[in-house]
C-alpha cells in the first residue's frame, strides 16, 4: 500500500433539512452503521493516517457518536456553512500538522469505496497536485461538470455557472478529491466566492492549480460512489445498493442464500462458508456465524455468535449474548438471550431460554420457560450436560440441574435439582375409575332442572 501519509477531511456541517429528522442526518444508518462511519471505514481502507470530522449541526451529537465509530477523529466545527472549500479550511489546523496527502469526502456520500480514493491517491503519488474522483451519473443535471483538456483536468463548473456548452458534459465531480497536502492550504486560502451561488467552492481549486501550472487530474468511479442521500428514500436506495454488494460478498466467499435479495446483513456480520441462510432472515448488529450452519426462514438475531454447523429457526430470535456452541440446534419459535447453548444441545420448540447456561447434549422440551426476572433482577439458570427438561416446564432462576437430571413435563422447578436425579415440580396426577361419567350425568340433570325452572 501507499506509504504517503495522509489526512483525510470529512465535511458534515450540513443540516439535512429534507430528511425531516431530528437526529444529524449524516448519523442516519446503513446496514446499522452511520453513513459518515462507512466513509469513515473507506477512508481507513484507503490507508489514511488521520481523520477531520467537520460538523457545524448537531455538534454535540455529532462528537458523540464520532467517539464510537472514529475515536481517533478531530472535530472542527464550521460555524457559518460558506462553501466547500469553507468547510475544509475548518480544519486548518490537522491540515497544516503536513501530511503528504488530504483527501476530501462528505459525511452524506456513503457508499464511496476504498479503491475509489486509492487510486485518487495514486495520482499524487505520481506526482499530480490534486485528483478529483469523477463519475457518470443516469443525469449530470445538478452536479459539478469536469471539463477535461489533454488528460488534464481544467476545471470544475457548478450546474448554476455553466454554459449550455457545459452543461451537456456527462463526466461529474463525485465530490471527493485528493489535493497533494504540500499545496492544499496555499489553493485553499486562494479560492473566493464570485459564483452564482456565492460560497467559496472547494472545487475551484483545480483551477487555481493548474493556473500555478501544478498537475491536475480526474478518475473515473462507478454512479454508486457518488450517491449523495438527502432524503429517506435515497437512504433506502443506499441501504438496497449496500445490501446487494454484501450479498453478492457473502455468496461469492462460501455462503448459500436461496433468495439473496430476503436477507439482510449489518455492516459486521461474520458469515462462514457452507452456512446455508433460507429466505427472509435479518442479521443485526454484531452477529458472528463460523461455517457449516443452517439458518432457517424468518429467523432474527443481534449480538449472536454461531458456531460450526449450527441449526437456527425456522422463526428462532437470538438475542445479544446468545452463544451457540458446536451442533447446537434452536429452533422454531425459541427465543435466546444472555446465554451459552452448548454442543450438540437441542432447545427445539416454543421456548425461552435467558440468563442460562445449557450443558452439551441437553434437551429442553417445547415451551420451556426460563423465569430469569423478577421485575428488579436478572437470575442464572444452570443446565447440566445431558439433561433433559421435559415440554412446558418453567424454570425459576437462580436455579440449576445437574448433570443428566431429568425434568417431569409442566414442572415450576424453584430448588435445583442433583445430577441425574427426577424432580416433579407439579401436583401429581390422580385417576377415579367412573367418575368422569358421574359427573356429567349429574351436570345435565342440574341443566335440565334449570331450563325447566325458567320456562315455569
Ligand atoms: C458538490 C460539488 C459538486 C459535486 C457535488 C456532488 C462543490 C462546490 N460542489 O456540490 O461539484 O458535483 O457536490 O454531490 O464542492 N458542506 C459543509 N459546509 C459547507 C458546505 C457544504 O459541510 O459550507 C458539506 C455538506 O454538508 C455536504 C457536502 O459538503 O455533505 C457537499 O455540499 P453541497 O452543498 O451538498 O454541495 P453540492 O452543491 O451538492
Ligand atoms: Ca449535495
Amino acid at each position: 500500500m501507499n506509504q504517503r501519509t495522509c489526512l483525510s477531511v470529512i465535511l458534515a456541517a450540513g443540516e439535512g433539512t429534507r430528511m425531516k429528522s431530528a437526529m444529524p442526518k449524516v448519523l442516519h444508518a446503513i446496514a446499522g452503521l452511520p453513513m459518515v462511519a462507512h466513509v469513515v471505514k473507506a477512508a481507513e481502507a484507503a490507508g489514511t493516517t488521520g481523520l477531520a470530522l467537520v460538523i457545524g449541526h448537531g455538534a454535540d451529537e455529532m462528537r458523540k457518536a464520532a467517539q464510537k465509530f472514529a475515536p481517533k477523529a478531530e472535530t472542527f466545527v464550521q460555524e457559518k456553512r460558506l462553501g466547500t472549500a469553507h468547510a475544509v479550511l475548518a480544519a486548518r489546523e490537522a491540515i497544516s500538522k503536513g501530511y503528504d496527502d488530504i483527501l476530501v469526502m462528505f459525511g452524506d456520500t456513503p457508499l464511496i469505496d476504498a479503491q475509489a480514493l486509492a487510486a485518487a491517491r495514486q495520482k499524487l503519488a505520481e506526482g499530480a497536485a490534486v485528483a478529483v474522483i469523477g463519475f457518470r451519473p443516469p443525469s449530470p443535471t445538478g452536479y459539478g461538470r469536469l471539463i477535461e483538456k489533454d488528460g488534464h483536468l481544467v476545471a470544475i463548473r457548478e450546474q448554476k455557472d455553466c454554459s449550455e456548452e457545459e452543461k451537456k458534459i456527462g463526466f461529474c465531480n463525485a465530490g471527493m478529491m485528493a489535493v497533494a497536502g504540500k499545496h492544499a492550504l496555499r489553493l485553499l486560502d486562494k479560492v473566493g466566492n464570485d459564483n452564482a451561488k456565492g460560497e467559496f467552492y472547494l472545487t475551484d481549486i483545480v483551477e487555481i492549480a493548474g493556473a500555478e501550472g501544478l498537475d491536475v487530474v480526474a478518475t473515473e468511479a462507478s454512479f454508486e460512489n457518488a450517491l449523495g442521500i438527502n432524503n429517506r428514500a435515497e437512504l433506502a436506495e443506499a441501504e438496497a445498493i449496500w445490501q446487494a454488494r454484501r450479498r453478492r460478498e457473502a455468496m461469492l466467499s462460501g455462503v448459500t442464500l436461496i433468495a439473496p435479495e430476503t436477507v439482510y446483513f449489518s455492516h459486521d456480520t461474520e458469515i462462514g462458508a457452507d452456512t446455508i441462510v433460507e429466505p427472509n432472515v435479518w442479521f443485526g448488529l454484531g452477529v458472528k456465524i463460523s461455517t457449516g450452519a443452517t439458518i432457517h426462514a424468518f429467523s432474527y438475531m443481534t449480538g449472536a455468535t454461531i458456531a460450526e454447523n449450527c441449526e437456527v429457526g425456522p422463526f428462532a430470535r437470538l438475542r445479544p449474548g446468545a452463544d451457540l456452541r458446536k451442533k447446537a440446534k434452536v429452533g422454531n419459535f425459541c427465543e435466546v438471550k444472555q446465554s451459552t447453548v452448548e454442543e450438540g444441545a437441542k432447545v427445539n420448540h416454543l421456548t425461552y431460554i435467558g440468563d442460562a447456561r445449557v450443558g452439551a447434549g441437553a434437551n429442553i422440551g417445547a415451551g420451556t420457560i426460563t423465569c430469569n426476572y423478577d421485575g428488579y433482577s436478572k437470575f442464572f439458570t444452570d443446565i447440566g450436560e445431558g439433561a433433559f427438561v421435559g415440554s412446558n416446564s418453567s424454570l425459576v432462576a437462580p436455579v440449576s440441574i445437574g448433570k443428566g437430571g431429568y425434568i417431569a413435563s409442566g414442572s415450576v422447578i424453584t430448588e435445583s435439582v442433583p445430577d441425574d436425579a427426577l424432580a416433579f415440580g407439579r401436583a401429581r396426577q390422580k385417576t377415579i375409575p367412573g367418575k368422569g361419567k358421574e359427573l356429567r350425568e349429574r351436570f345435565a340433570s342440574a341443566a335440565a332442572a334449570r331450563k325447566k325452572a325458567a320456562a315455569e
